[in-house]
């Protein structure tokens, strides 16, 4: 789903986050542990202000591992708790209750204190579109759920998701816009679906995902289109090119970056992370 954000759907957004705020305990941030700092929305934290958060980096299937591992520890430096996940293996999605739990323990420690008897944690999904909101929330809820809110400025009746007894989930997720005043964050959003191709050349964004493939995973590149070390040093229309040949497209460019796009996409270059964590993480 592609939304166009005008300021109108920011504001409305906003407002209704902030609404919903105000029934949990705690706010899910999604966000693509493929982009974790380029699939973040710009005003969160000044939108949750001092809710209580757990960062989930979310299809960690698709990540690159060492990165993966490099961000969490960042994130925990900044004193926030954080999580890697995969919203499509339920394994994975039962981690989340007990570092829910961790993020709250003071204030359950207070509750248990003052006599006041253990409840489920009330929680709201939050992310920017196609970070798999709606799939974590299917999965919580064991079926898949109605999704007519899933987009802004949809409301409908509040309902919640039981996930055992330990948690409660609000049943349409937050929904907020991504960074865009940045072309690069633009870019990377496309490469990974975030953002579908309308907005962007194929051409251009096939040569981009071609140089940083080149330049951060050189022998997934090689491997997947059988290329040796001289045919990845080429300029890189020319290796697009070589790609295109080697596929049976001849000359068919537009066939070709639509396919290397694809590819990333799907994980099938293998596993990859577009944010870099030693260019970003300040
Ligand atoms: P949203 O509500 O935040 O907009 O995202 P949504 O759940 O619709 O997920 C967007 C895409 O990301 C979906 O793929 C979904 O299957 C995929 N996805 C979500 N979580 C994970 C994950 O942990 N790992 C992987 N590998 N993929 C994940 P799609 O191709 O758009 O749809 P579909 O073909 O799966 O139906």
């Amino acid at each position: 789903m592609t939304i166009q954000w005008f300021p109108g759907h920011m504001a409305k957004a906003k407002r209704e986050v902030s609404e919903k705020l105000k029934f949990v305990d705690i706010v899910f941030e999604l966000v693509d542990a493929r982009l974790p700092f380029s699939s973040r929305n710009p005003m969160l934290d000044q939108i949750i202000q001092q809710k209580p958060r757990l960062i989930l980096l979310n299809k960690a299937d698709l990540a690159d591992p060492a990165q993966t591992t490099k961000w969490i520890d960042y994130f925990t430096s900044q004193d926030n708790q954080v999580l890697a996940l995969t919203a499509k293996n339920d394994k994975s999605v039962k981690q989340i209750v007990p570092a829910a739990k961790k993020v709250l323990s003071d204030k359950l420690d207070r509750e248990k204190a003052r006599g006041i008897k253990p409840r489920a944690i009330r929680a709201m999904v939050l992310g920017i579109p196609n970070v798999g909101k709606s799939t974590l929330l299917n999965h919580l809820a064991g079926k898949k759920i109605a999704t007519t809110g899933n987009k802004p400025g949809v409301t409908k009746g509040q309902q919640w998701i039981r996930f055992g007894n330990q948690l409660e989930l609000l049943d349409t997720p937050g929904i907020l816009w991504p960074k865009f005043e940045d072309p690069d964050i633009g870019q990377k959003l496309a490469l990974s679906g975030a953002i579908k191709d309308d907005l962007l050349h194929l051409d251009d964004l096939a040569l981009a995902e071609l140089e940083f493939l080149r330049r951060f995973y050189p022998d997934q590149l090689k491997e997947r289109y059988g290329l040796s070390e001289d045919d990845l040093f080429q300029e890189l229309p020319d290796l697009l090119i070589e790609i295109a040949r080697k596929r049976g497209f001849k000359d068919d460019y537009d066939r070709a970056s639509e396919m290397l796009i694809n590819e990333l996409r799907s994980g099938k270059l293998g596993r990859y992370t577009l944010d870099r964590f030693e260019e970003l993480a300040k």
